[in-house]
């Protein structure tokens, strides 16, 4: 049972007297079954046995206990205020290489946390179905506390049955020599059946990541397929790219990944994507500043991060996977429990920037949880970064064009679409 519906129950047990906060508080509170003293004090319902013979002025003593309350706060409570109710995960393409590490971290509770179980509904092709038996055979052998129910299938409407998050991973990897974009072809039709399948039986509350390429515009066909699902509601993911870029920042500075912020990742995921450090900051300090290398910046760091997803296929004869798991992974963790940094994320442009309307850009985001983010809105752009946000675009629009007869509803719900490429050009004042 949810918190909210807790509250709710004890409520409508007390029908007729309308309960204060406060009571709803305290009624929850006796519900709470502490065992142990850190746990009464938790609560603020210590008792003077609890502290015979513990010397709390004493700062050693004084820490054990704030560090034990620290690890058993939070456990404690949720486990005791809310009985959560699986959420179901569909992934597609669930016996190829992203999904060997994406479904072992999610089962093992590293998206939604050690306390939330979880229903997974595996999709893939019917001529992968028997390699799909042996990964569910690995995922029951790891006896994940948290796991509670696994369907396999070859069905995309069994697969997203009632989902709650969707990472679509199942399409085609490019090879040696490919661009992301010449996937399309062979990829886009299956964000077409898949965005029709989740608008006919995921919950009206879902929320769909997009892994297979060219993934921004496979976003743009899944939600253009799925008019009911809110647009907002798929997401293209390009933070693989965003931590792929912090990682040479912090190489190159010598700091802390999580010492960066205000870091952007705008465009395609694709060459053509602007990874921008205009407004980083690294402690608080502007990051241009710190790094002071101006060719570092556009002659290494800049094509670095554009070439990333080749130099690994050059390397590995395979394109990225564990990597690519675990960028999904935090995409849809921040996405559904927040985040307090920047983060990138391939959304469907409203205009912002001046970039054309209904297409999937990388922009940077907040995350404030259960779905809902906002864009980074009104900073500053130079004419550099303008033009090559624009070249980005419009490599967008050029994919758009490719794949118009698989985009049916040319008005997204609450977007009005642009159908040509003057918009952004205007705004930034290339024209
Ligand atoms: P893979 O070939 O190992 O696995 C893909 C799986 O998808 C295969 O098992 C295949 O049978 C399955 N599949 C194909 N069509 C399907 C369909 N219609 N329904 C269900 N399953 C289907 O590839 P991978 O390494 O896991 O990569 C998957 C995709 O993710 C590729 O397109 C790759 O380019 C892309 N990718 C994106 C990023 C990113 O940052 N956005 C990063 C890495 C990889
Ligand atoms: C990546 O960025 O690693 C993936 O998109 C795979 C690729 O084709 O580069």
């Amino acid at each position: 049972m949810s918190a909210i519906k807790r509250v709710a129950q004890i409520a409508s047990s007390t029908a007729g007297k309308k309960l204060t906060l406060q009571e709803i508080g305290a009624q929850l509170d006796s519900s709470f079954r502490p065992k142990n003293a850190i746990q009464r004090m938790l609560l603020g319902k210590e008792t003077p046995e609890d502290f015979k013979g513990i010397n709390i002025k004493d700062p050693r003593v004084l820490s054990r206990y704030l560090s034990e309350a620290a690890i058993q706060g939070p456990d404690f409570l949720i486990v005791n205020s809310v009985e959560l109710q699986p959420a179901t995960i569909t992934v597609t393409g669930a016996a190829g290489a992203i999904a060997y590490s994406l479904l072992f971290r999610l089962a093992s509770g590293e998206m939604l946390g050690k306390n939330q179980p979880i229903n997974l509904r595996l999709l893939e092709r019917t001529e992968a179905m028997q390699a799909l038996q042996g990964v569910v055979m690995e995922l029951q052998d790891g006896a994940f506390p948290l796991l509670k129910n696994i369907v396999v299938t070859d069905d995309a409407d069994e697969a997203f049955k009632d989902a709650d998050y969707t990472f679509l991973v199942g399409a085609k990897p490019r090879s040696k020599g490919q661009e992301r974009g010449d996937m399309l072809k062979e990829n886009a039709a299956i964000f077409k059946e898949q965005g029709r399948s989740i608008d006919r039986v995921a919950k009206s509350s879902v929320l769909s990541v997009v892994v297979g390429n060219p993934a921004n515009t496979n976003a743009m066909i899944a939600s253009y397929n799925a008019p009911n699902t809110p647009r907002t509601s798929f997401t293209a993911m390009t933070r693989l790219d965003h931590d792929r870029a912090l990682a040479q920042i912090s190489k190159k500075v010598n700091c802390q990944v999580e010492d960066i912020d205000r870091f952007a990742i705008w465009g395609n995921h694709s060459s053509t994507q602007y990874p921008d450090l205009s407004h980083a900051t690294i402690r608080g300090k502007w990051a241009w500043d710190l790094i002071k290398d101006e060719d570092w910046i556009y002659n290494k760091f800049i094509p670095r991060v554009q070439q990333r997803g080749a130099e690994i296929i050059n390397a590995r004869g395979k394109s990225s996977a564990a990597s690519a798991a675990d960028a999904a992974l935090r995409h849809m963790r921040d996405w559904v429990l927040g985040s307090n940094k920047w983060v990138s994320m391939g959304v469907c442009s409203e205009g912002w920037y001046g970039i054309t309307r209904g297409v999937w850009t990388s922009v940077p985001v907040q995350c404030f949880g259960d779905g809902k983010f906002g864009v980074i809105r009104d900073i500053p752009m130079s004419k550099e970064s303008a033009s090559r946000i624009n070249k980005s675009i419009d490599e967008l629009l050029q994919e758009k064009s490719m794949v118009k007869d698989l985009l049916p509803n040319q008005t997204l719900r609450g977007v009005e679409v642009d159908v040509d490429k003057v918009y952004n050009k205007k705004w930034f004042g290339l024209l």
